[in-house]
């Protein structure tokens, strides 16, 4: 007896994606999990530092109580990251930002896996593992232009300290990063949610604009979120395995023209 498996992608997301021209794409941990990038949740589990929980340890409580351990944290994760490559979840969606018209990537992850695969205009809602800000002047600058000696790094601008450029809970999101991304989102005709527990707001209301601006949401995750009842399709399993299945003909045709 021949088993009919359904076709991962259906049909009618294969047209709306070959169709679209207004795309918006929000990524959580889940998109560098086969890179190696641990996630915070999901499997059950969550991440702990030297029996800190990551909330606590990423916490502007913690940075205003501890800031060289809020560094070392941040330091040992760099350290992991340095030495991981992007997969074929971002590759996909660096391909995307060809294809369609207007095609928005907002990531929650500080990673620059996207950037590493080739993606250019990525919103970065929690700001960026690679880069360190002055709490004095608000300077900006890569981390990678720093000495890391006991101290805390400080600011070539203006002498003051340094902290890693990362949204910590607790704090807000930087000026412009969300609402960028919520304008996007309630314009787009099809928004994908890919690698996120869709649990830490206000990144996680960007599905529900679009959804409320008339769009279709496909979710890509391999465990069901608060998020997938609200979905048009939920396509069930790993980024780097269903993301490159998604790359239509139409689409390539449309984006050389
Ligand atoms: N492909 C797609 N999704 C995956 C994969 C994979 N290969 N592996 C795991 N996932 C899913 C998990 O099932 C989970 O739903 O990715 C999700 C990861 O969830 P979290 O760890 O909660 O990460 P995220 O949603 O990005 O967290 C949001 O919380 O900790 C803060 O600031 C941090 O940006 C982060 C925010």
């Amino acid at each position: 007896m021949e088993v009919m498996t359904r076709p991962l992608i259906s049909a009618k997301l294969r047209e709306r994606f070959a169709n679209a021209e207004r795309v918006v794409v929000l990524t959580g941990a889940g998109v560098s999990a086969e890179s190696g990038v641990p996630t915070f949740r999901g499997g059950g589990n969550s991440a702990v530092w030297k029996g800190l929980p990551f909330d606590v340890i990423s916490s502007a409580g913690m940075l205003a109580r501890d800031l060289p351990v809020v560094w070392e944290w941040f330091n040992y994760r760099r350290g992991v990251l340095a030495t991981l490559k992007p997969n074929p979840g971002h590759e996909a969606i660096a391909s995307w930002e060809k294809q369609f018209k207007e095609f928005t990537l907002v990531t929650q992850n500080i990673d620059g896996l996207h950037q590493a695969a080739g993606s250019r205009n990525v919103i970065e809602l929690h700001g960026s593992i690679w880069r360190a800000r002055c709490f004095e002047c608000g300077a900006r600058v890569q981390v990678s232009e720093l000495k890391f000696d006991d101290s805390v790094p400080v600011c070539f601008e203006c002498g003051g300290h340094l902290r890693p450029d990362v949204v910590l809970f607790g704090e807000m999101l930087s000026p412009g990063a969300f609402e960028q991304a919520a304008a996007a989102a309630g314009q787009c005709e099809l928004c994908f949610v890919v690698g996120t527990s869709a649990v830490v707001y206000p990144a996680a209301s960007i599905p529900e604009i679009a959804r409320t601006g008339g769009a279709c949401v496909v979710e890509v995750n391999p465990e069901r979120t608060p998020l997938s009842d609200l979905c048009d399709e939920v396509l069930t399993g790993k980024a780097g395995e269903i993301l490159p299945l998604l790359r239509t003909e139409g689409s390539r045709q449309k984006a050389e023209t």
